[in-house]
């Protein structure tokens, strides 16, 4: 069983052959470098590149798993959430391949697609619990089975993503600023700012980031008035906002794994994954969390934690077993949630 997996949902395009022997056969991603001058995804932008790069990534990916069409079992892509016109060029192409080849395609979520790639490395096996956090979402998710996710804790407005970028952004760097972030705050010094750790003591597993941006946005204007924006105390910023982060992410998931232990009587797997699982002091911490509660922690490589067409590939291998297709007129969704059956 081989899979040609398509995602474009936002700035990355992206397609990657995977077969059900856990092989990656061939994984290529592009991504648009366009937007960094507006310090975001501008979407009409965003489209047409996608539309001018995608037929170039779809043989470059053919050329190096050294297959051809006529070896794929099925076509899969992502049809949501993302940006309208970015999802409808992948989903579009996903679906004339299919059609033109008469193989079945396969409609992927993209959440459910990062929270399934773990399953591609290890076996890990149902129910689990999942900490996604990316650049458009923050959900803790008892993954049940494929098709069967159940959002236990999600972003009240930011996701953290976000907040990374933003922060990054008025520190200076273009976006997506979160893996300089992590750098700076690597050389800054602990306990020379403090911004107090989001919904800290809340009851419930929901996140809130905009808050954090902006005490941080307020030091840093403050720093500036007094001409004290030097790089050290950029780097003690980065440093605090990191703390914060992390002693929010930390209480947030202890109180998601005694909710997942309530409603499932055990708990045993927890995974990671989304854009900003790249980050070390976050992978660590939660490792560290996990184990104490005699779980076992997996999180994908950290090239495989971003967006990518491999994890699209392997969700459409997931759901061909089952025997899961799409309808040729399955509709893209900007705003497709993860309990959403498509
Ligand atoms: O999953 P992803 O590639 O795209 C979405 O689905 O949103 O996540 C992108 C996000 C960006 O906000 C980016 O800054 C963040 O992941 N990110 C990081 C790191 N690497 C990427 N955030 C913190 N530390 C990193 N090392
Ligand atoms: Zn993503």
């Amino acid at each position: 069983m081989l899979v040609l997996g398509i995602e474009s949902s936002c700035d990355e395009t992206a397609a990657a052959l995977v077969n059900s022997n856990k092989e990656i056969l061939a994984n290529v991603v592009s991504s648009q470098l366009k937007h960094k001058d507006y310090g975001g995804v501008v979407p009409e932008v965003a489209a047409r590149a996608h539309l001018n790069v995608m037929p170039y990534i779809l043989q470059q990916a053919l050329r190096e798993a050294k297959v051809t069409l006529k070896d794929v079992t099925a076509i899969a892509a992502t049809v949501g959430p993302g940006l309208y016109g970015s999802l409808l060029v992948g989903a579009t192409t996903a679906k004339s391949l299919a059609f033109a080849l008469n193989k079945p395609f396969i409609a992927i979520n993209h959440l459910e697609a990062h929270i399934l790639t773990p399953r591609l490395f290890q076996n890990i096996p149902f129910p689990y619990l999942a900490l996604l956090i990316s650049g458009g979402h923050s959900q803790f998710i008892s993954i049940e089975g494929i098709q069967n996710y159940k959002i236990l804790g999600t972003t009240l407005d930011d996701a953290l993503g976000e907040a990374f970028d933003k922060t990054a952004r008025l520190l200076g760097f273009p976006y997506p600023g979160g893996k300089n972030l992590e750098e700076l705050a690597k050389t800054g010094t602990a306990g020379q700012f403090y911004f107090k750790p989001p919904l800290l003591h809340a009851k419930n597993c929901n996140f809130s980031f905009s808050g954090l941006k902006t005490a941080v946005s307020q030091k840093i204007s403050e720093l500036e008035l007094l001409g004290k924006l030097t790089i050290e105390n950029k780097a003690n910023i980065a440093k605090a906002f990191e703390t914060a982060i992390l002693a929010s992410l930390k209480a947030k998931t202890s109180i998601a794994i005694k909710k997942f232990k309530l409603e499932k009587e055990s708990f045993n797997h927890f995974i990671v994954s989304g854009g900003v699982a790249a980050n070390k002091s976050i992978r660590l911490m939660l490792q560290a969390l996990v184990e104490e509660n005699k779980g076992s922690f997996y999180a994908p490589p950290i090239a495989l934690c971003g967006d990518n067409a491999a994890m699209v590939a392997w969700a459409g291998v997931e759901k061909l077993k089952l025997g899961i297709t799409s309808p040729l007129n399955t509709k893209t969704k900007p705003n497709l949630s993860l309990e959403e059956i498509i």
